[in-house]
């Protein structure tokens, strides 16, 4: 979505604000724009396209200042224009404004405005709250936008800057647009997201919903829309600025693919021992509870929701539970059956995806208990769930979700072993042996990643494919899912998946010597079922990838390429069979010369819904 960037104190604003719009690039935008107080005058430039356009008109003219906001958009109403870029101004050119979200009843609004005299030099919903706030200001800036805010409808973060009030400028949060403040010394920072004010300070404060926050050099007072003051704890970031950036890699999509040894041992940690205990007291779900519930109802997006699958999975064989499991923009209209005695999971790991928190909203209405699975700290769904079985998966640029999900698989196998023991539903020889598979993914996952090598030439040799599908069963269908998804979405090549099981029933007939087959061929109790569906593709003349153990014969009979991984429980197998299908993604984007960070059409946070 929309990135948002402001900055008050004494270093060249300009610079600090495109620094932070590049920070934030992986949001997806279309356009982008700052503007600054200048000696008693708001002053700006935007352009349509990348920053770059907008670095060539600021070196044509520059622009000074002390107090500053910058936007990245990502359109949603009014197409990408130089025009439709934010900042927006008022008629008086003495107000600036900039928004992530939409404005529900901005077409009310902007017929009402331009009744009364108003010019609109865009076709966004964002300008009308720059006329809105002119009409209502008479000096005092942040009573002006609190008076504002009572009338538009919608999710935002918004940026407000006054040439009459250049000692502050304010920003307003309603609904999933995040925004995070950070402290300096003399100096302060408001951004969409971390990794635009890490590289100044460490310390942040998260906005919450129905907030509005002025910010001065000297820090930030909160307060609610009705002007309650709010007091909030500093956090501290604990991401270093390398981890934001690509530390060598050539694009951070494949520094994330390589971090997730890393990420799947911080996301367990401390939560399951030598023994197989696991210890969720962090969720914040107590044992008691935990017994107590009797479905299990999950909903999620993209590849949370592969996730997702990969927990019902997990929770069904070993808890012994009945689960649901829904695309969370489904849930919300399907009259999903829950109760008090149901917990619905939602996984997100941005925690901000618009249809992820309205399912998250209509499960607790029915009387749930929300568990949330995110990866971000004071994220909406972390603060409307009523625990969060955090990921530790840090800051993911890259558009495309990989370490963001094998963490979440992670966290699956954790809390599937962790209901099952705690409600006696499984053997508990059985979990032991399966908590000491999860203990050891890591170093498997790591492994995993030596395929590297091999599955390059592999890459390039099917980057002119026009068709790829993906086949698994059971555990592994959700990785043959998230597979198609990570190839489609960087490389553009139309990839489909399918329960191995499904293909006679129609997609078969798909199946000649121009679509190849990936199958996911590892060592189960259904490996013998997932051969014959490879063999019956190979009758097709379709050639046959598949990930498979290393020294896996009965493979070697049918594939033409096999992606090798380390064997492990075939439960716990999913978190390392992802990773050559990530890899395999990866390396066939980059050889087509696709932007595989900042993938068309997509964007890293989809708050809208
Ligand atoms: C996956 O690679 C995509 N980036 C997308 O499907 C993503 O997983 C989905 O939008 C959900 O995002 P979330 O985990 O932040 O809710």
């Amino acid at each position: 979505m929309c990135g948002i960037i402001g900055y008050i104190g004494p270093r060249n604003v300009v610079g600090v604000l495109m620094e932070g719009l590049h920070r934030l690039e992986y949001r997806g935008y279309d356009s982008a724009g700052v503007a600054v107080v200048d000696d008693g005058k708001v002053c700006g430039e935007k352009r349509v396209g990348k920053l770059s356009n907008l670095e060539e008109a600021l070196k044509a003219h520059p622009l000074r200042g002390s107090v500053g906001i910058g936007h990245t958009r990502w359109a949603t109403h009014g197409r990408p224009s130089d025009s439709n870029a934010h900042p927006h101004l008022d008629c008086s050119k003495r107000l600036a404004v900039i928004h992530n979200g939409i404005i529900e009843n901005y077409v009310r609004l902007r017929a009402a405005l331009a009744a009364r005299g108003h010019a609109f030099a865009s076709d966004t919903d964002t300008e009308v709250v720059a006329h809105l706030i002119e009409e209502r200001y008479q000096g005092d800036l942040a009573a002006a936008v609190r008076s504002v805010l009572g009338e538009v409808h919608g999710a935002y973060a918004l940026g407000v800057l006054s040439a009459d009030s250049p000692d502050e400028v304010l920003f307003a949060r309603n609904g999933a647009s995040p925004l995070v403040v950070g402290l300096g010394q003399g100096e302060t920072f408001v951004a969409s997201d971390t990794p635009a004010i890490m590289e100044y300070t460490r310390k942040q404060l998260v906005i919450h919903e129905g907030e509005v926050v002025v910010v001065t050099r000297h820090g930030a007072e909160i307060s609610t829309f009705a002007g309650e003051p709010v007091e909030r704890e500093v956090t501290r970031i604990s991401w270093d600025v390398r981890a934001a950036e690509k530390g060598g890699f050539k694009h951070f999509m494949l520094k994330e693919i390589y971090e997730q040894p890393k990420v799947v041992r911080d996301t367990l940690a401390g939560r399951i021992d030598d023994d197989g205990r696991t210890d969720l007291a962090d969720a914040g779900l107590t044992d008691a509870q935990l017994r107590e519930v009797k479905k299990v109802s999950m909903f999620a997006c993209g590849t949370a929701y592969h996730a997702a699958m990969y927990g019902m999975y997990l929770i069904r064989q070993l808890a012994k539970l009945p689960v649901e499991l829904e695309l969370a923009s489904e849930f919300r209209y399907s009259h999903p059956v829950v109760d008090a005695s149901t917990l619905a999971v939602a996984i997100s790991q941005s925690g901000e995806t618009a249809d992820t928190l309205e399912a998250a909203r209509v499960a607790r209405a029915g009387g749930a208990t929300l568990l949330g699975v995110c990866n971000r700290v004071g994220s909406a769904l972390a603060r409307h769930a009523d625990a969060t079985l955090y990921t530790h998966a840090g800051p993911e640029i890259g558009v495309a979700a990989t370490k963001t999900f094998t963490a979440q698989c992670a966290a699956m196998a954790l809390f599937a072993l962790h209901l099952a023991r705690v409600r006696g539903a499984a053997d508990p020889e059985e979990l032991r042996q399966i908590a000491a598979a999860l203990r050891e993914s890591p170093a498997l996952v790591d492994q995993a990643l030596n395929a590297d090598e091999e599955i390059l030439p592999v890459a390039r040799r099917y980057a002119k494919a026009k068709t790829v599908l993906f086949l698994g069963r059971h555990v592994n269908y959700p990785i043959a899912l998230e597979g198609a998804l990570k190839l489609k979405e960087i490389s553009y090549i139309h990839a489909e998946a399918y329960a191995a099981g499904e293909m006679k029933h129609g997609p078969i007939a798909l199946l000649d010597e121009a679509v190849p087959v990936v199958g996911i061929a590892t060592r189960s109790p259904i490996e013998e079922k997932v051969l014959s569906n490879l063999s019956e593709a190979k009758a097709r003349e379709s050639r046959i990838i598949a990930v498979a153990n290393q020294g896996d014969d009965a493979v070697l009979e049918i594939a033409d390429v096999i992606f090798q991984v380390p064997q492990t429980h075939h439960l716990i197998a999913p978190i390392v069979n992802v990773v050559p299908l990530q890899l395999f993604a990866y390396h066939v984007a980059d050889r087509k010369g696709c932007d595989v960070d900042q993938p068309r059409n997509l964007a890293k946070t989809v708050t809208v819904e």
